[in-house]
Formats: C-alpha cells, sequence, structure tokens
C-alpha cells in the first residue's frame, strides 16, 4: 500500500461504526415485518424483499469498511477474529435471504426462515463484540444495577465512594484507576490497546507500551505516561488526543503524586505520604480530610447500654457519646450540681467507652480515685479542684492514650512527675495552684520536653 492508499483505508475505515447502524435497522425491520405479514396473514413480499435488499447492500459495504479500520491495529485479536467473521456472516445470510424472498434462489420455506432467524442472532452477536472492542468488555454491563449485573456476569467494578478514613483509602485503586478509567482506558483496555498499552491493570501497566515502561516508580518525570498528560495539549503525542476532555491539573498532580512516592498499587493516602498541596487537592477533589486523626477517631468501641447512660445522667452527671458516629462517651459532673461519690460506682459499666472524663470539683480524695481504674480509653480526664495528691493518682499511671490531664487547684506536688512520665501520649498537663512550685514545674518541663505543662505561664515557650 502506498502511504495514500493507507491514508484513505484509514479515513475510510473511521465510518464503520457510523455505517454500521444501517444493516442492524433493515435486517431487523425485515425480521419484524416477517412476523407482522404472518401473523396478520397479508403479503408484505415486495417491502421485505426491499429491506433485505438494502440490509445486504449495507451489511457489505459495513464489512468492507470495517476490515479497513481493524488494519488500524490495535485491537484485541480474538475479540476482534469473531466480530470479523460474524459480521461476514450477517452480510452472507442476508443476501442469501435477499435472493431467497426475491425469488431469485429457492430456499425450503424453513431454510429462509431459519436463515432470517439466525441472520437476527448473528447482529445481536456482531453488535456486541464489536461494542467490546471499541469501548472495553465491562462497557454494556458497567452501569447495570448490581442483581442485572450479576445475572449477566459482568461488573466487577466497585463504585467507589472514597471512605473518610484516609488510611483505608488505596492511593491507586481509589483515585488512579478511576482517572485512568475515565480518560485513558477507552483506548488502552484489554480488547483495544493503543500504543500497545493498556492501563487497565497494574499488571498490564507494568508491561508497558509499544515503546517500553510507560512508569518509572518513583520518578514521574522519566514515566512516559505523565510526559503524555503533560506535553502541550496540541502536541501529537498528548494523551488523551483528539481533543478528548485532558486531565485537570489536580488529577495532573495526583498522577505525579503518585508515580512520584514509587508507583506502589497497594498504598493508602497515609503510607503515600500527603504534603500540604496533596492534602489540599485531596481535599478539594474527594473531600477527604487527612489531617492526622485522634484517638477517639480512629478506634472502636462496642456501644454501651443506653441504661447505663441514663443511671448516669440520674445521679447528675452529663453522659452521652462524643460524636454521632462515635460509641465513645463523654461524662461530665455538672459544675451546678454536688454527686453522691457512691455513684462512681455506676461508672464501672462504661469503663472503656468513657474517654472524656469531668469530675471537677466533686471534693474527691485519693481512695475516691480508685474508680478511674481500668479506664483505658481515657484521653481527657478533668480532676481539678480536687484535694488529691500524687499517690491516688497512681491509679492513672500508664494509661496508653491520655492526652490531656488537668490537676488545677489539686495538691499534687513536684512528686506527680512519675505519673506523668508513665503517659506515652500525654500533651498537656494543667498544674496551675496546685502544690507544684515553680521550681519543680520547670523541673517537670525539662523532664517532658514534648508536654505542654501549664502553670499559668506557659513553660514550654
Ligand atoms: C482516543 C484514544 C486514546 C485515549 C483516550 C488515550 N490514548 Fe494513549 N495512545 C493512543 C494511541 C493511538 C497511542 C499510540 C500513538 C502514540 O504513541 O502517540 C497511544 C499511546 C500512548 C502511550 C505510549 C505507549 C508507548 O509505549 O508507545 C502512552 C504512555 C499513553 N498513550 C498514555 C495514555 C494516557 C495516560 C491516557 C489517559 C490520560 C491515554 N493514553 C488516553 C490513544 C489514546
Amino acid at each position: 500500500m502506498t502511504l495514500l492508499e493507507f491514508q484513505i483505508a484509514g479515513f475510510l475505515g473511521r465510518f464503520h461504526p457510523l455505517v454500521v447502524h444501517l444493516p442492524i435497522g433493515f435486517l431487523l425491520l425485515a425480521g419484524i415485518a416477517e412476523i407482522i405479514a404472518r401473523k396478520r396473514a397479508i403479503n408484505l413480499d415486495q417491502g421485505i424483499s426491499l429491506m433485505l435488499l438494502s440490509g445486504a447492500v449495507a451489511s457489505v459495504v459495513a464489512v468492507v469498511l470495517g476490515w479497513l479500520l481493524a488494519a488500524d491495529g490495535g485491537y484485541d485479536e480474538s475479540t476482534l477474529f469473531w466480530h470479523r467473521w460474524a459480521g461476514v456472516a450477517v452480510a452472507v445470510v442476508s443476501v442469501a435471504a435477499w435472493l431467497a424472498k426475491s425469488g431469485k434462489l429457492t430456499l425450503a420455506s424453513n431454510t429462509y426462515k431459519a436463515s432470517l432467524w439466525g441472520m437476527v442472532v448473528l447482529i445481536a452477536v456482531t453488535g456486541h463484540l464489536g461494542g467490546n472492542l471499541t469501548h472495553g468488555p465491562n462497557y454494556l454491563l458497567e452501569y447495570a444495577p448490581e442483581p442485572v449485573a450479576q445475572i449477566l456476569g459482568g461488573s466487577q467494578k466497585q463504585h467507589i465512594v472514597l471512605a473518610d478514613d484516609p488510611d483505608s483509602v488505596r492511593v491507586y485503586q481509589h483515585i488512579i484507576a478511576p482517572l485512568l478509567e475515565a480518560k485513558c482506558l477507552e483506548c488502552h483496555n484489554d480488547a483495544k490497546v493503543k500504543g500497545d498499552l493498556n492501563l487497565a491493570s497494574p499488571e498490564a501497566m507494568l508491561a508497558g507500551g509499544d515503546n517500553g515502561d510507560v512508569i518509572v516508580a518513583g520518578n514521574s518525570h522519566d514515566s512516559e505516561i505523565f510526559k503524555r498528560i503533560t506535553l502541550r495539549p496540541d502536541s501529537k503525542k498528548f494523551m488523551p488526543p483528539g481533543g478528548k476532555t485532558p486531565l485537570s491539573y489536580n488529577e495532573v498532580k495526583l498522577i505525579e503524586w503518585w508515580l512520584d512516592s514509587g508507583a506502589d498499587f497497594e498504598n493508602s493516602v497515609i503510607d503515600t505520604g500527603v504534603d500540604p498541596e496533596m492534602k489540599f487537592v485531596l481535599a478539594q477533589l474527594y473531600g477527604l480530610d487527612t489531617d492526622p486523626k485522634s484517638y477517639v477517631e480512629r478506634a472502636f468501641v462496642e456501644a454501651t447500654e443506653p441504661e447505663n447512660l441514663s443511671s448516669l445522667v440520674d445521679a447528675g452527671f452529663y453522659a452521652q457519646p462524643i460524636a454521632a458516629n462515635n460509641n465513645f462517651i463523654e461524662v461530665k459532673k455538672k459544675r451546678t450540681t454536688d454527686i453522691d461519690k457512691s455513684s462512681l460506682k455506676l461508672m464501672d459499666k462504661v469503663k472503656q467507652q468513657v474517654t472524656w472524663l469531668h469530675v471537677g470539683g466533686a471534693s474527691l480524695t485519693d481512695q475516691d480515685l480508685t474508680f478511674l481504674e481500668g479506664m483505658g480509653n481515657l484521653t481527657r480526664l478533668h480532676l481539678e479542684n480536687n484535694p488529691i495528691t500524687e499517690e491516688g493518682l497512681k491509679v492513672i499511671e500508664g494509661l496508653p492514650y491520655l492526652e490531656s490531664l488537668n490537676l488545677y487547684g489539686t495538691d499534687v506536688t513536684g512528686g506527680v512527675l512519675e505519673t506523668l512520665q508513665s503517659l506515652p501520649s500525654l500533651k498537656k498537663v494543667y498544674l496551675w495552684q496546685s502544690k507544684v512550685s515553680p521550681e519543680e514545674a520547670t523541673q517537670i518541663q525539662e523532664a517532658l520536653p514534648d508536654v505542654d505543662v501549664d502553670i499559668g505561664v506557659n513553660l514550654s515557650s
């Protein structure tokens, strides 16, 4: 073929997807007319004959154009094989049906009938395979309701709603793959592999394209997929080509981020590392909050029985979940009500759930503090304005998640350091108006550089 011939073939081939609708229409109409003619016992032979002739001519043209288009390459070979020959069969059978209907060929009436129905089935098969060639095998059932998709055996596709926990969002699976699917898979899928590149799965992507590897882990700027999406849009090599909607700036950033972080196929958003720019992009595109989560947002406990909360309320406490979707609770002595110390016992039933506990100004002594034993999920503890000392506080030693401890107006002295040192998550301690002297407070601050020690002046700054 000369270049001109090649170009003409390529040009004509592009009309195949347009022309194929004609034989489908004509031939199906012929089938329908045949049914009507029989049901009503009327003679439609002339009309049917014309429909079959038009359909036969159109199928031959579609076959020729399809042949030219296939020469373009880039299609899945086995699908193409079956599509091609099913299409040829449609043309042959429709020509035969027309010859029979118009009396140019004698066929037993049953043979004619069989050929007509065979033709309808062939059209359906050819059309379906053709659809798979252009759109990929999942196209048809992609948006089918789940039960329908299951019956028809398609759709392994998951519709992705990003979870709000960045630890459970996987960068490739939940972000990159859907981007590629939206903007690239049309031409780079299992069935249609333009540039010999399939972007539909990690394995296929790693196999590269015509010119070898398309991803260089850890280096976006050497990765062919990144180069192709960041060329000037009018460049011949720009992807997606042909004026199709390009990736947005933020989408390009996401792909760059993924490639630069090592192009891993399993890592979560958090594993991948979120810098301020990506934090912004992820929030904008996906509403994903990537700030580190506090313990109570990450951890899970079983909900307590509602009666356990109402008995606390009856005893004069405020007792409620800390958030609508969270089983951790806050228990607080109301400032204006005094509580009976015996009611501290009620907290035994919610030891796992209590994470914020306020029992300031409750006249608690060291002996009373034993009720705190086993409250392993405490993150904030208010014990201010109680006559307690470091002796009683030993009961909270080692609490793994306690972040904030208020000992304002208590009788603790510098000896409390030992207890504070045993609290690995401690961020803030209030010692104002306690028996801790300013010198001791300074020592505590020096011993605990990561903790904000508040004695009314901020020692850490
Ligand atoms: C409309 C069809 C189409 C779409 C959509 C498309 N491509 Fe392509 N792609 C091609 C064709 C055709 C080639 C081969 C010609 C070439 O290399 O420019 C190709 C080649 C490539 C290559 C070079 C492969 C190699 O090894 O030579 C890369 C990389 C690539 N595409 C990436 C992408 C990415 C990333 C997207 C999505 C943003 C995309 N493509 C979307 C048609 C498409």
